[in-house]
Formats: structure tokens, C-alpha cells, sequence
């Protein structure tokens, strides 16, 4: 489904993506773990269209998406979230997945002035589709809210949700988790996983080291922009230059 050949970005003299190769198969949880300021961020980045390579090769459903506009990114069938909050903080919650369901509106501008049949029908899906989402992230109850008034895991859910709204094949989370309690992580858990049964497969950055163990397929660390494994969870775990990298002490169980 994707595959990253070489992919390399540097900022001035500082190599934040070096020469990393791999691929995610369809239906895989792929991780992405590493330290703070491995690269991890600015892989998503990469493959999102935010920033573009200096060398290398991006390549989803077997063509090169490296230099596509963001827009022709998703568009293509890749959606993401923000490892910062990115919500219409204002806007109710509905409204925010509404936002990641524009990508897929068919009707134009002179529709939604007009407001013709086929733009009502096609507005009264979206908003079936977007509560749907909704209630499958378990914030029905808040859609009318202002994203603001969302806690912290909530926010997280929400943007989630909205990056699902577009319909993509793959997913890119950049650390889910980050600030949520415990039970909110184990709920997070599950969810990854319904996503990946509806058939979108979904790339992972996580901190959280017992989520990450409990929902990849495969790993892959980075430190300092380089892979320093590709392997199972298990394997990963117990990889010396890993645990010296990064993992230290061990998994809380
Ligand atoms: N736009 C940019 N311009 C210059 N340097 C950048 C830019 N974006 C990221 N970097 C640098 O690239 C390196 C990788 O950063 P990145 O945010 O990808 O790390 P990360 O693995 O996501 O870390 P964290 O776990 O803290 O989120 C860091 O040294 C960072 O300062
Ligand atoms: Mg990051």
C-alpha cells in the first residue's frame, strides 16, 4: 500500500529523515517509534505533503505521491492526525468531521448557494455519515459542543474521527494517546483495532509503549532520522540497540 524507498529530507545541516525504506501491506497497524526528535513527525509530514523529499521515493497504491500538493494526498486516500491538536477549536464537533467530509462533496459552489435536491440529499448523508463517526469514536453525545469544551482525550478521538470522514486507505495517527488517562488509552486501544476490521489500514506514532506492543503488526524505530529496526513488536522489544536507544528501562506492563 505504501512504500518509502530512501526517503530523506534534511533542514539545513540536520538530516531529520535519513534513508528510510519500508513498506505497510494492506491491513497492517504499522508503528513508527523512536525518540523525541527522531523524525518521526516529519515522516508523517513527508508522506502527508507537508514537506517534500530531498531525495528518495514516496509511493502509495503504486504511484509516486512525493511532491503532490497535500490536497492531492488526501484526495488519493491518505488522511492524518496532529501530534498538536489541529481542531476548529469554535466549531461544534459535528462540524469539525463535517470539515474532513468536504474532501468528498461532490457538489460545487453553485450547489451550495442554490441548494439543490442532489445538495440536500448529499448534506443530509454527510451528516448521517459524520454522526456516524461520531458515535463510533463514542462522542455522539457531544456533537453539538464546542471542540473546545472536549477534554484533552476527547480532542484526540474528534480528530480522529474527522481524519476518518474523508474515507481514507490509510491512516496516519501522530501519538493518539498523548494525555489521555489510562481508560481512555484502553478504549483508544479497541478503537485502532475496529478501524483497522473496517479495512483502513493505519501507521502509528506512539509514546505509549504497551498500546503500541498491544495493536502493531510491525515496527520500525528511527533514531536520529535513521531505521534502527523493522521487526514484530515481540522482536522490536528485545532488540539491544533499541532498548539502548530508546525503550531503556522497559514496557510498564
Ligand atoms: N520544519 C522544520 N524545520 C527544521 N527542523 C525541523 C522541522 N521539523 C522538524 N525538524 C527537526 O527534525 C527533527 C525531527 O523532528 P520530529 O518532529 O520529526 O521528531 P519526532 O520523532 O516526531 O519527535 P517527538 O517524539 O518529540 O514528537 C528534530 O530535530 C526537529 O527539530
Ligand atoms: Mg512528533
Amino acid at each position: 500500500m505504501l512504500t518509502l524507498d530512501q526517503a530523506t529530507i534534511q533542514f539545513g545541516g540536520l538530516t531529520a529523515v535519513d534513508h528510510v525504506s519500508f513498506t505497510v501491506e494492506k491491513g497492517q497497524i504499522f508503528g513508527v517509534i523512536g525518540p523525541n526528535g527522531a523524525g518521526k513527525t516529519t515522516l508523517f509530514n513527508l508522506v502527508s505533503g507537508v514537506h517534500k523529499l530531498t531525495s528518495g521515493s514516496i509511493r502509495f497504491l503504486d504511484k509516486e505521491i512525493s511532491g503532490l500538493e497535500p490536497y492531492r494526498i488526501a484526495e488519493s486516500g491518505i488522511a492524518r492526525t496532529y501530534q498538536n491538536i489541529n481542531l476548529f477549536s469554535n466549531l461544534s464537533v459535528l462540524e469539525n468531521v463535517k470539515i474532513g467530509r468536504h474532501i468528498q462533496s461532490r457538489s460545487g459552489l453553485a450547489a451550495a448557494i442554490f441548494r439543490t435536491p442532489a445538495q440536500r440529499r448529499e448534506e443530509a448523508a454527510i451528516q448521517d455519515k459524520c454522526m456516524e463517526l461520531l458515535t463510533f469514536m463514542g462522542l455522539e453525545s457531544k456533537a453539538d459542543l464546542p471542540a473546545k469544551n472536549l477534554s484533552y482525550g476527547e480532542q484526540r478521538r474528534l480528530e480522529i474521527a474527522r481524519a476518518m470522514a474523508s474515507e481514507p486507505q490509510l491512516l496516519l495517527l501522530d501519538e493518539p494517546a498523548a494525555g489521555m488517562n489510562s481508560t481512555e488509552k484502553v478504549e483508544l486501544t479497541e478503537m485502532i483495532r475496529n478501524i483497522r476490521n473496517m479495512g483502513i489500514t493505519i501507521l502509528l506514532v506512539e509514546h505509549d509503549m504497551k498500546l503500541v506492543m498491544k495493536v502493531t503488526d510491525l515496527i520500525t524505530v528511527l533514531n536520529f532520522g535513521k531505521m534502527i529496526a523493522l521487526d514484530t513488536p515481540q522482536k522490536v522489544q528485545n532488540n539491544p540497540e533499541v532498548i539502548s536507544a530508546y525503550l531503556g528501562g522497559g514496557i510498564d506492563a
